[in-house]
């Protein structure tokens, strides 16, 4: 979710503005994923690098994670969507960390949707952290280097239960992965939307989802192996 700073600035707005509207953008997005049937949604909210931010401005980003927290927690329960985080969350301020643990339990039985909040989540860290456990167990005789194999790492990963990404949506015209899901975005399909985040709405998500169904997904293979 790119372009809240830009979107605030071209109204002469202050970038918190541009991020409260993100948060508009980020509710009418969830409805219209599980209205469109998408199982997993990962919205990358805060990076791990976005803590080299103003103080002032990370204190909004968490006070908006907070009021989203708080507000969505009925729609989230009643449309039967699990709750799930990734990242470094021992790095939220208690509170946030306290209300997100807090719905993630209540609606861990749900099963329509799952929404996924990428918070303080690195690709790289998530992989650092990943071969740190498999050296762990290493140094305690528990696996081999023979041992180690794609399925082991990824079973290691803070990402494990979301699966493979099919469909990556970067908004405000970058063409950047900035650090999101590197392992499971490994064959995802790529798409770049010019809106900014705060305009971002159920037209443009049909948008790229339309874009997604005309690619041929080969992983490898040849077109003539994937068509027969
Ligand atoms: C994305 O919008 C929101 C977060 C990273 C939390 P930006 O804040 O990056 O907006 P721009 O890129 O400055 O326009
Ligand atoms: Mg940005």
């Amino acid at each position: 979710m790119d372009g809240n700073g830009r979107w605030a600035q071209a109204r002469g707005l202050p970038r918190i503005e541009g991020h409260r509207q993100g948060a508009a953008a980020v509710r009418a997005t969830v409805r219209a994923a599980r209205q469109i049937g998408v199982r997993v949604l990962t919205l990358f909210a805060f990076s791990e690098q976005n803590w080299r931010r103003p103080p002032g401005e990370i204190g909004a980003l968490m006070e908006l994670l907070l009021r989203y927290v708080i507000d969505e927690r009925a729609e989230i329960l009643d449309n039967d969507i699990r709750l799930v985080a990734i990242g470094e969350l021992g790095r939220l301020p208690p509170r946030v960390r306290g209300a997100l643990d807090e719905l993630c339990a209540a609606s861990a039985k749900n099963r329509t949707m799952t929404l996924c909040l990428a918070l303080s989540y690195g690709g790289r860290e998530d992989l650092v952290q990943a071969a740190r456990q498999i050296a762990e167990r290493a140094t305690r005789g528990e696996i081999r280097p023979d041992d180690v194999s794609a399925a082991l790492l990824e079973s290691m990963l803070l990402s494990r239960e979301l699966g493979d990404l099919d469909l990556l949506i970067r908004t405000s015209g970058e063409r950047r992965i900035s650090n999101f899901l590197l392992w499971p975005a490994a064959y995802a399909e790529l798409y770049f939307s010019e809106a900014l985040w705060p305009d971002f709405g159920r037209a443009d998500l049909e948008a790229a989802i339309d874009d997604y169904r005309g690619r041929q997904r080969r992983f490898g293979r040849t077109a003539e192996q994937v068509e027969s």
